[in-house]
C-alpha cells in the first residue's frame, strides 16, 4: 500500500512536525507499506524523495506524477500539529476525497483544536476545567475583571494553537498586556484560564485493534514553571509513565479520558492533559495529532503497554482503512 505521510503545516509547530513525520517515514513496515514524505507549505505541497528532489502534489486527486508515473495513495499518515493537520482542513479535504486518513474526522479536529470550545462542549458532560475567561482580538480589555474572574497566576493560551506557543504564566495583573500580545500573535481567540495547582498528567487514548484505550498515564513534572516549550522539547521535563497516581485518581482520570474519547466520537490518535485539583481530573484541553518524535509522550506510554512503534503506527493505518 501506499502511503503518503504529510508533515510541516502553517503554524509554529512546522518544525516539531517534521520531526514527527521523519520518525512515522522512518519507522512505517517496510514489508507492508510503500513510504511517501509529503511536505505541505503555504506555498508548496510536494513529495520529497530519497535525494530531496521535489515533486508538487496535484490537489485536485493528492497524487504525485514522477518522472511521467502517477501515484495515487490508500492512506494519508497525518502527522502535521497545529493548522491545517490538527484543526480539521486537512480532514475535510481528504474525506472530500474520498482518501483514508489516520486522524480523526473533520469536525473532531476542528473542534478539539479550538480549545474554548471544546472545553465548552464538554462541561454539560460532567467534565470538569479550570474557570475560565475569552478574549478576541479588537475586544476591549478589562484587565480587572479578567482578575476578578480568574485570579492570578493564570494562563493566557492563544485559543487554537499548540507545543505551549502563545502560553504564559501570569502573576501580576500589570503583565496581563504583554501576555495577550504573545498569545494574540498565534491566533486572534484568546483564552484566559485559572491556575490549578496540582498534579498533571498526559493521557493516550486510542482506537487499537477495533477497540478504544488509555494508554498508561504520563505524568508531567516541569523544570521550568509549567510545560512550555522549552520543558516538552529540550528536556527541561521528567516524563514519568505510569504516572504517580492512587488507583482511584487512576481510575478516574482513565475513565474521564475514555469519556471525552466516546463523546467526541474520536478516532486515532488523542493525548489529552488534565490537572487533579480537589481530586478531581480537569480536563486542558485534547490533542488530535499528537507528537511523535523520539521524545513524544504517546510514543512513550505505546511502549509502556508493551505496542512497539512499528506497531501503533501500522495500527493507525490499519484503522484508517477499516
Ligand atoms: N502539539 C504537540 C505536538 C503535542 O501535542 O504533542
Ligand atoms: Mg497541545
Amino acid at each position: 500500500k501506499n502511503i503518503a505521510i504529510i508533515m510541516g503545516g502553517y503554524s509554529s509547530e512546522y518544525e516539531i512536525s517534521l520531526k514527527s513525520g521523519q520518525v512515522v517515514f522512518e519507522t512505517l513496515d517496510a514489508s507492508k507499506y510503500n513510504a511517501y514524505k509529503v511536505h505541505i507549505f503555504k506555498n508548496k505541497w510536494v513529495y520529497v524523495d530519497a535525494n530531496d528532489n521535489e515533486y508538487p502534489i496535484d490537489k485536485n486527486d493528492f497524487s504525485v506524477t514522477v518522472n511521467g508515473n502517477k501515484t495515487t495513495f490508500d492512506c494519508i499518515f497525518n502527522a502535521i500539529h497545529g493548522t491545517p493537520g490538527e484543526d480539521g482542513y486537512m480532514q475535510g479535504y481528504l474525506e472530500l476525497l474520498n482518501i483514508p486518513h489516520t486522524s480523526c474526522g473533520m469536525y473532531q479536529a476542528s473542534l478539539t483544536f479550538n480549545k474554548r470550545d471544546c472545553l465548552s462542549t464538554l462541561k454539560p458532560y460532567g467534565i470538569k476545567t479550570a474557570t475560565s475567561y475569552y478574549i478576541n482580538l479588537g475586544d476591549t480589555v478589562n484587565e480587572t475583571a479578567i482578575v476578578e474572574k480568574v485570579g492570578l497566576p493564570c494562563f493566557v493560551k492563544a485559543n487554537k494553537a499548540g507545543s505551549s506557543f502563545g502560553i504564559t504564566k501570569v502573576y501580576k495583573k500589570e503583565d496581563l498586556k504583554n501576555a495577550l500580545e504573545v498569545a494574540f500573535k498565534e491566533d486572534d481567540e484568546v483564552i484566559i484560564e485559572s491556575f490549578l495547582d496540582g498534579t498533571e498528567v498526559s493521557v493516550g487514548v486510542i482506537t487499537y485493534k477495533g477497540e478504544v484505550i488509555v494508554l498508561p498515564i504520563t505524568e508531567i513534572v516541569s523544570n521550568n514553571d509549567f510545560f512550555d516549550y522549552k520543558a516538552k522539547y529540550l528536556g527541561e521535563s521528567q516524563e514519568i509513565t505510569p504516572a504517580r497516581l492512587s488507583k482511584v485518581q487512576e481510575e478516574k482520570v482513565n475513565s474521564v479520558a475514555k469519556k471525552v474519547y466516546e463523546v467526541l466520537k474520536m478516532k486515532g490518535f488523542s493525548r489529552s492533559e488534565y490537572i487533579f485539583k480537589d481530586g478531581e481530573p480537569h480536563l486542558l484541553e485534547v490533542n488530535t495529532v499528537p507528537g511523535l518524535t523520539k521524545a513524544s509522550i504517546l510514543p512513550q506510554q505505546a511502549a509502556a503497554a508493551g505496542i512497539s512503534l512499528v506497531e501503533l503506527f501500522s495500527n493507525a493505518i490499519e484503522e484508517a482503512l477499516k
